[in-house]
Order: C-alpha cells, then sequence, then structure tokens
C-alpha cells in the first residue's frame, strides 16, 4: 500500500499509484508554469498559496475519474490545472470575505499584502485557468463554468444568510453544495470526460463528487472548530469569528437548550455576542469542542461519507473504485 498526493491516499494498486503520482506531478508542474507573469510581483502573489502546500484533492479526484476511460488522454492533465488553478482562486477571494490570517500554513494574501492585492491575485488565476480550459473545448468550458456560478451562488447565498422564513440548516446545506460540491463535482465530471469514460460513468462520477465535496466541507468546518490549526493550516474557530454558522453551532441550535448544564447555558449566550472578542472566541471554542453538537457533527459527515460512497456502486470493481472509496473514508477520518 502506497500513499500517493498531498492528501494521503493510500492505494493498494501499482500501477494505479504510479499512474496518478505521475498525474499529480505533471499538475504541479504545469502550476508552476501556469502562475508565472511578466509582472514578477504578479509571479510572486500568484505563485505565494501554491508554494504554501495544500492537498490537491480537486485534481486527485479528477486523475481518479479520469481512469474510468484512458487516464492518458491529453486533456486530463490541463483539465486537473483548471480545477486547482480555479479552486486556488476562490482561496484567495475567500480569505478576504472571511478575513482569514492564515491559509496553507502561511500568511494569506490579503493578510502578507492587502485587500485588493488578494482579490485581482484571485482574478489573474481565473483568467489563467480560462486560458488553460480555452483549449479542453467547449462541452468542458461550459461544464466549468456552470459549476462555477453555483459556486460564486454558494458564496453570496452564505454571506447574505438564510433570511428570516429560511432554514437555516437548509440554507446551510444548499450554502455548501454550491461553494464546495460544484467543483468537486466539477472535477470528476470533467476527468471523466476528458479521458472518454462512458456518459453514464462521467454522470455517476460527478453526482459522487457532489456528495463527496459535501462531506469534505462537511468536515472542514468540523476541523474549524476541533483543530488546533497544525493539520488544517489554517486559524482554528475562524467560521466562529465571523459569525459564520455551521453544522456544529446550527445542530447546537436544534438541541433543546440544558438549563442544568452551566457550559450549555454559557455557550448559547455567547454565541449570540460578537467573538470577535479573542477571550470571548476563545471560551466559545473550548465550550463548542466539548459540547454533544460537535461530535453530532461528525456523525453527520460520516453519513454524508457513506452516502458518497454508495453512489459508486454501480461502477466497475477497479483499483481506481476502490481508491475513491478509500476517499470516502479518509474525508470522514479528518474530522476524528
Ligand atoms: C478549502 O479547500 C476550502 C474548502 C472548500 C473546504 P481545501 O481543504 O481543499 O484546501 P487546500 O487546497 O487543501 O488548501
Ligand atoms: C471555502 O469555504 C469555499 C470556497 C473557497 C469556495 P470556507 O470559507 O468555509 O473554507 P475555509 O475554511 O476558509 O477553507
Ligand atoms: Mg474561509
Ligand atoms: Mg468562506
Amino acid at each position: 500500500m502506497t500513499v500517493v498526493g498531498p492528501f494521503g491516499l493510500s492505494v493498494q494498486d501499482r500501477d494505479l499509484t504510479r499512474d496518478v503520482q505521475a498525474g499529480l506531478d505533471a499538475v504541479e508542474t504545469a502550476l508552476a508554469e501556469a502562475v508565472k507573469s511578466d509582472v514578477p510581483f504578479i509571479t510572486i502573489t500568484a505563485s505565494h498559496l501554491i508554494e504554501a502546500g495544500g492537498k490537491r484533492f480537486r485534481p486527485l479526484l479528477l486523475l481518479l475519474a479520469a481512469q474510468f476511460g484512458d487516464p492518458g488522454a491529453p486533456g486530463v492533465v490541463p483539465a486537473a490545472v483548471v480545477v486547482e488553478l480555479t479552486h486556488l482562486a476562490t482561496l484567495y477571494h475567500d480569505d478576504v470575505m472571511d478575513e482569514a490570517p492564515v491559509r496553507r500554513g502561511a500568511p494569506s494574501a490579503n493578510s502578507r499584502w492587502d485587500n485588493s492585492v488578494a482579490i485581482l491575485t484571485g482574478d489573474f488565476l481565473f483568467s489563467r485557468a480560462s486560458q488553460v480550459l480555452a483549449d479542453l473545448g467547449p462541452e468542458a468550458v461550459r461544464m466549468q463554468a456552470d459549476a462555477f456560478e453555483r459556486l460564486v451562488t454558494g458564496q453570496i447565498l452564505e454571506t447574505r444568510g438564510p433570511g428570516p422564513d429560511g432554514d437555516p440548516l437548509l440554507h446551510y446545506l444548499d450554502v455548501l453544495a454550491g461553494k464546495t460540491g460544484s467543483l468537486i463535482a466539477v472535477s470528476c465530471r470533467i476527468g471523466a470526460l476528458m479521458a472518454g469514460a462512458e456518459s453514464w460513468m462521467v454522470d455517476t462520477l460527478s453526482e459522487f463528487g457532489e456528495r463527496i465535496g459535501i462531506a469534505f466541507q462537511l468536515a472542514d468546518d468540523v476541523l474549524d472548530i476541533a483543530s488546533d490549526g497544525q493539520e488544517s493550516g489554517k486559524t482554528p474557530g475562524t467560521d466562529l469569528r465571523e459569525g459564520v454558522p455551521t453544522l456544529p453551532t446550527l445542530l447546537l441550535e436544534q438541541m433543546p437548550a440544558d438549563p442544568a448544564d452551566p457550559a450549555d447555558t454559557r455557550l448559547r449566550e455567547l454565541l449570540t455576542l460578537d467573538l470577535a472578542d479573542d477571550e470571548l472566541h476563545a471560551e466559545a471554542l473550548r465550550l463548542l469542542r466539548r459540547h454533544p453538537a460537535l461530535e453530532r457533527a461528525r456523525r453527520e459527515t460520516l453519513r454524508q461519507a457513506e452516502d458518497a460512497r454508495a453512489l459508486l456502486a454501480p461502477l466497475p470493481d477497479c483499483a481506481a473504485k476502490a481508491a475513491l472509496e478509500g476517499l470516502c473514508d479518509a474525508v470522514a477520518i479528518r474530522t476524528m
């Protein structure tokens, strides 16, 4: 068994390991090339987060999906570059929106430079993604454009909130599917499409991507609370500080208050306050980490990852399918 790529996926099959690792290496070389500009400052800002690290989760999924056709087809690696560049661009923008100081264990672009540099570098990365995408044909361009529309819609809906008549939990799940499920689904879809997989497989892999994408974001939201920042490379409690409700706090709100438990009472009170205050934020984070709502959120993440795995059932048994199943476990295990 070998570990492949920075996400730490375990793969049993030697041929698959070699193929996927070669694909990821090719993606890495192409990414470094794609962020070069004639303006040296742009090269620095655009390569900043690539050099800082990242799990390359979307390229990995795309390369695995391509195994259901011809994984050596010429569009596969460029497509993986497109989805990672698009993802990267959204990270530059997201850290401005979330006022996040740290990304991939490094200062975010907005904190290393400023918001304008971060936003424009994000735009630069989108333009580079579009240039690579243009060579992949109109069908891929359309798919990517549709996914990107959903992603941006998800981000906007998150900033708007559910509104007075909306259900906060349903709103949150909608946001997740948009901001994260869309790009992960299209990674699987374009990977399979570029490899010339049968059309039912392209659809199946895309549905799988959507579901594992949702599980991936749920896990990320649990980690925002549960992790110490080492594993995630981000500042813990950013959602809490920004007042962005995520599954743990939404489940807490659904659970009946327990007046006999002072920790529960205090946490509920804190969640109504402005947690930009460092002391209040630290207290809320500490109480939420011990609250049963966090465990419930973990269980729900696990359930979504299992749902994703079930969607793979119709696909032919092969090493890539086993690897995708392993990915479902890996996503859920991150939160444990
Ligand atoms: C972060 O994505 C944003 C989410 C959608 C959760 P990743 O967790 O894939 O970030 P990197 O690429 O590894 O930094
Ligand atoms: C990120 O969402 C989604 C996109 C970048 C589109 P979050 O704001 O929840 O992700 P992190 O925690 O900053 O990575
Ligand atoms: Mg964020
Ligand atoms: Mg965000």
